[in-house]
């Protein structure tokens, strides 16, 4: 089956390797005081660095949005049918019990359905809620004078920091899982394969 068209595939890979670049020196500017100066590399490296890559990652998501707006690919992302928490359990069911007892995914891949419903929430959580929130804050960031100055007498900058932060976390959080996720298609492999050559191999062929 054909799912992963190359535009998609072009915007996966590089917000892959921007996520990476991102999470590296992102802990490189955290991590970094007197007494450790160079954590990774460095402060000043990591703050360039760092901005030059969430530029990228913008472009690339409106890229994304864009594509889903205009494609068939958006509509894998609905979440609108009645029994969704009922089928989130059952995935949920699959991966801690089922999948250990060889049963078979609840869920399978269809042309109409790419992502089972833990995928669709995890990365419409990630993708429309998460990453709009970093880069929001991001900017706020980037730009001070464009940020509120206090918020219920608590500095704007801290709390725009700590949103920023928060959301890196649970971005870096989503990354690990996804990627363990994607070891259970039909083979370890059969999933990364399918965001590199464009086919998914399912259960049946
Ligand atoms: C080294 C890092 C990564 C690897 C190895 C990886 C791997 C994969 C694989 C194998 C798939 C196909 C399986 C599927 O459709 O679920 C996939 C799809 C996807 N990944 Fe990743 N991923 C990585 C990073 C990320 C990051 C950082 C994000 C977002 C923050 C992300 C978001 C997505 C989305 C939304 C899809 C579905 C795309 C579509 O078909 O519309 N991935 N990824």
């Amino acid at each position: 089956m054909y799912l992963y068209p190359k535009w998609i595939r072009a915007w996966h890979v590089v917000n892959a390797v921007i996520f990476l670049i991102l999470i590296v020196t992102g802990l490189s500017m955290q991590y970094t005081d007197k007494e450790n100066a160079s954590y990774v590399v460095g402060f000043a490296k990591a703050v360039r660095i760092h901005n030059f890559a969430a530029i990228v990652l913008v472009l690339n998501y409106i890229f994304f949005v864009t594509g889903n707006l205009l494609t068939k690919n958006g509509s894998y992302y609905g979440i609108g049918r009645k029994n969704f928490m009922s089928d989130l359990v059952k995935q949920f069911k699959y991966y801690s019990i089922g999948m250990f007892k060889g049963e078979k995914h609840p869920f399978p891949v269809t042309e109409e359905r790419k992502f089972n419903p833990l995928q669709k929430i995890t990365y419409v959580l990630a993708l429309y809620v998460a990453i709009p929130l970093l880069i929001i804050s991001g900017l706020g960031l980037l730009l001070p004078e464009i940020t509120i100055t206090t918020f219920f007498g608590i500095s704007g900058l801290i709390l725009t920091d700590i949103l920023h932060i928060t959301m890196g976390f649970f971005l870096s959080i989503f990354m690990i899982i996804h990627v363990y996720t994607c070891t259970l298609g039909h083979k370890p492999t059969s999933l990364f394969r399918g965001i590199i050559t464009g086919y998914h191999v399912s259960e049946e062929e």
